[in-house]
């Protein structure tokens, strides 16, 4: 993709048909099932993407006129539907961030959308599929793109329950809150067991965590930095909310007064220290994120004293079986009933905002991408 084309405004064959391929995917008869028949199907040679090019130590981000020929040659071939903006997509468009493999980069750790080409017989045009985690978005072109080739060992059959577009309001950092869930409840939680905690709570990671736990049963406490959010949280199932600043505390003991029978955090740091030595006995939290820190200045004696147990929790690399088997769950016994509170769209030329937002810690909920528009 050396030589990306600047997107002129334009009406192009090209764009044409790419928007005929959307509007009949559109008009499909329901998610999981083929929806178009394969002549319908004829992906675009060029079509609009959201690129991502290192320059001298800062990155140009912008939507481009891109073609088939710069996709990676293997894999299926994906009518792009919807894709989300997860925190690792803004590491991925910066400099600082460290996380983008190639330059330039489709990036887009998320994809939800129709096999058009390549699947075989387990996977024939039309199969509403999602995607999300191992290279995709950072070493391998993802979702922020009409079309994208993806290794069908990634593919995860759209499951009954959810649409493409509610698939990725959960997305990477709703499937991160689920594993999360599923890690506590494997170890034991169950619903009457006490207050669970969900920190960063209005981010994607929290809403959905929320939404979740409070549509299981649960007790949940949602903790924030933003005092604005607690209408927003409680819409969501939270029973009560906390500011963010009682947990992010220097000088907090290495063993407080017990509270919590389980915890979700995505914030690490004090944070989530803070939070190991408020677990009551056999407690557990499931941790997936840093936007607290790095470090975790802790002591034994939670584990040693109370029996806590920290969860790590990992969506990028988990086996693909287990991945399916969780979206499954997600369009099922874990599917969150807020989706529609939780998820504002935006269009692919709207994608940089968000991501200078979400590195800024100001974004509330998740934000899905319509990569037609
Ligand atoms: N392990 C994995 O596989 C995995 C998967 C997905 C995400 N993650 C990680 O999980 C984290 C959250 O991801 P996300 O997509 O949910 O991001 P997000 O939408 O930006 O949400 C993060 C939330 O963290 C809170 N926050 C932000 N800055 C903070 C700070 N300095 N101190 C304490 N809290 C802060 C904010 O919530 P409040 O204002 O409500 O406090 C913010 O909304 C990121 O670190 C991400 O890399 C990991």
């Amino acid at each position: 993709m050396a030589a990306i084309a600047r997107r002129p405004p334009r009406l192009t064959v090209a764009n044409t048909l790419s928007t005929t391929v959307a509007t009949l995917i559109r008009v499909g008869i329901g998610p999981g099932t083929p929806r178009l028949l394969e002549s319908q199907l004829v992906p675009p040679e060029n079509f609009n993407a959201f690129v991502a090019t290192a320059h001298d130590g800062a990155t140009e981000r912008g939507v481009r006129t891109v073609s088939q020929t710069d996709l990676p040659p293997d894999g299926v071939l994906i009518s792009v539907e919807w894709s989300s903006v997860n925190y690792k997509d803004a590491l991925a468009t910066t400099a600082t961030g460290k996380v983008a493999k190639i330059s330039p980069l489709i990036p887009g750790i998320d994809l939800a959308g129709t096999v058009v080409d390549g699947g075989g017989d387990q996977l024939p045009p039309g199969t509403a599929v999602l995607a999300h985690g191992y290279d995709l978005g950072v070493a391998r072109h993802g979702g922020y793109a009409e079309l994208a080739r993806v290794p069908p060992e990634w593919l995860v059959r759209l499951p009954t329950g959810l649409d493409a577009r509610q698939a990725m309001v959960i997305g990477t950092a709703g499937f991160t809150a689920a594993l999360s869930v599923a890690a506590l409840e494997e170890r034991g939680l169950v619903p009457g067991d006490g207050p669970v905690l969900v920190t960063g709570a209005t981010g994607g990671v929290g809403s959905v965590a929320v939404s979740i736990l409070a549509v299981r049963g649960y007790d949940v406490v949602a903790s924030t930095g933003k005092p604005d959010s607690e209408p927003y949280l409680r819409s969501l199932g939270a029973a009560a909310v906390i500011p963010r600043s009682t947990l992010s505390v220097e000088g907090t003991r290495p063993l407080e007064a017990t509270t919590w029978a389980g915890a979700v955090d995505c914030v690490g740091g004090l944070t989530l220290a803070s939070v190991l030595t408020r677990l009551r006995y056999g407690g557990a939290v499931a941790a997936s994120g840093l936007t607290g820190g790095a470090a975790l200045p802790t002591t034994v004696l939670p584990f040693i004293l109370r029996g806590v147990a920290l969860l790590g929790i990992d969506s990028v690399q988990t086996p693909i079986e287990r991945r399916r088997a969780i979206w499954q769950r997600l369009g099922d016994d874990l599917k969150p009933d807020s989706l529609d509170a939780i998820a504002q769209d935006v269009a692919l030329s709207e994608v940089p905002g968000v991501l200078d937002a979400i590195l800024r810690g100001g974004v509330t909920g998740r934000h899905v991408v319509d990569v037609h528009r």
